[in-house]
């Protein structure tokens, strides 16, 4: 008989992946997903646990399941993802209902997990860290399945340890991906049909860089290149500690990288980055801007920045502030600083009220909230190449792909262009996407 699951997928494109792992062994075991939790036979989340938000999120959600599962006992309930490895145990003892809990390198072990609860009923927990040679062959790797755009991991965990980031204490130690399976995966989506991928990993710049006989970042971006059938490479994310000066050439030399880079920020005060453990100074970001520009005049950067890191002053926050006013982002996600268990800052002194804070805050998406429509809007009555990816769900149907910059653009057109690169005339700008006609309507 075919059971069906209901999954849920919060936080980073680390756990995107790791849902689509999910999915496949799922199916292995004779599990059909559906779109809704009312019919499902099992249910399950994968969490974040970056901010406290999403880590709120999940126990909200699983309030919800409960009425679900008071009225179908049968029904089995798991956690996963990186709250399920920083609680754990924890978790089982907080809610009764829940039946399993896998931490981020146990999702091999769902199959055998979701058969021993439907067995014997019995509540489980994995969520020991794997040692790296197990890592390594057990790395996700997805060459089946449809579309035109798609990930592939290239390294995952993270060493560098952020006084603020909760990440190396739920993924584990930095560890890369041999360049000959990155690169066979990719020659087999092209073939497939995809036509541009997203090189992913908590810090990819670092990719290789302890391995002698394997090929770094830039040498590993070089050889996609060549690869027939690809037209369009991405990566993120980025430590702009390790963007070397060769990466930063790739970006004129590799004519499939696309001209955006998501380079996080953080802080544009020097003594907030000490404190968060970045290593880098504003000056040095601001120097790797420059020299992106030179290389690539039309790249546009995104960025991440946290405000209210524990003693960030007001001169801290105006350092921000005009860093990110040189920088002019496309786009930044802006979070408030939430402390994480477990990290060092989270035994940091912290005066400053959260009003004060949010005043910061709101600075700053204002800051930002003007720049990006003004650099979108920059677009409007040129021209841009649009990868198509399919007809969108919204919007009447209409085809939807993005440009290299990362945009989202909407028009009209045939099935015919999904999977090519058509010029579009940008007719309008949205706050998160823009409008297009093909040339010629
Ligand atoms: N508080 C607020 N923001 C955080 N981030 C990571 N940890 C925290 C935290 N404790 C942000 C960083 C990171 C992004 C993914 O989430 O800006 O780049
Ligand atoms: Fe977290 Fe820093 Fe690692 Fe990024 S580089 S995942 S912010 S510790």
């Amino acid at each position: 008989m075919s059971r069906c699951f209901y999954l849920e997928t919060f936080g980073c494109q680390m756990n995107v992946v790791d849902s689509e792992r999910i999915v496949a062994l799922l199916g292995e075991i004779g599990y059909q997903q559906v779109e809704s939790p009312d019919t499902a036979d099992l249910i399950l989340l994968n969490t974040c646990s970056v901010r406290d938000k999403a880590e709120r999120k999940v126990y909200g959600h699983l309030g919800r399941f409960k009425p679900l599962k008071q009225a179908r006992p049968e029904l089995i309930l798991g956690v996963g993802g990186c709250v399920a490895q920083q609680e754990g145990e924890r978790l089982l003892e907080k809610l009764p209902y829940l039946d399993i809990v896998f931490g981020t390198h146990n999702v091999h072990r769902l199959p055998e997990m979701v058969q021993k609860v439907e067995s014997g009923r019995e509540r489980c927990q994995e969520t020991d860290f794997l040692d790296g040679e197990t890592r390594l062959q057990l790395f996700p790797r997805r060459s089946e399945g449809e579309g035109i755009v798609r990930f592939v991991t290239v390294m995952q965990g993270c060493d560098n340890f952020c006084s603020y980031c909760v990440v190396p204490l739920v993924r584990g130690r930095e560890i890369s991906r041999p360049s000959h399976e990155v690169l066979d995966e990719i020659r087999d989506l092209a073939q497939s049909g995809v036509r541009e991928v997203t090189l992913i990993g908590q810090n990819v710049n670092s990719y290789g860089l302890r391995q002698s006989d394997e090929p770094n970042f830039a040498g590993l971006l070089r050889q996609v290149q060549k690869i027939e059938g690809i037209e369009r490479i991405r990566f993120t994310t980025s430590h702009p500690r390790d963007l070397s000066d060769e990466l930063i050439d790739c970006f004129g030399e590799l004519s499939k990288l696309c001209l955006h880079l998501h380079l996080p920020l953080q802080s544009g005060s020097d003594a907030i980055l000490k404190r968060m453990n970045r290593g880098y100074s504003a000056a040095d970001y601001l120097r790797k801007v420059e020299r992106l520009r030179t290389v690539a005049p039309d790249i546009r950067l995104t960025t991440d920045i946290i405000v209210g890191f524990p003693g960030e002053s007001d001169n801290d926050f105006a350092a921000t502030l005009a860093a990110v006013r040189e920088v002019g982002y496309a786009d930044a996600f802006t979070f408030l600083y939430s402390p994480r268990p477990g990290t060092a800052a989270a035994d940091y002194d912290d005066p400053m009220p959260a009003s004060e804070k949010q005043i910061h805050f709101d600075a700053l998406l204002k800051l930002q909230l003007e720049t990006s429509a003004r650099i979108w809007a920059s677009d409007v009555g040129k021209t841009a190449a649009v990868l198509v990816e399919g007809r969108s769900k919204q919007g009447g149907g209409q085809l939807f792909g993005r440009t290299t910059w990362n945009r989202i653009v909407n028009f009209e057109g045939g099935d015919e262009l999904i999977g090519t690169i058509v010029p579009v005339r940008i007719v309008r700008s949205f706050k998160n996407s823009q409008l297009g006609e093909t040339l010629g309507v």
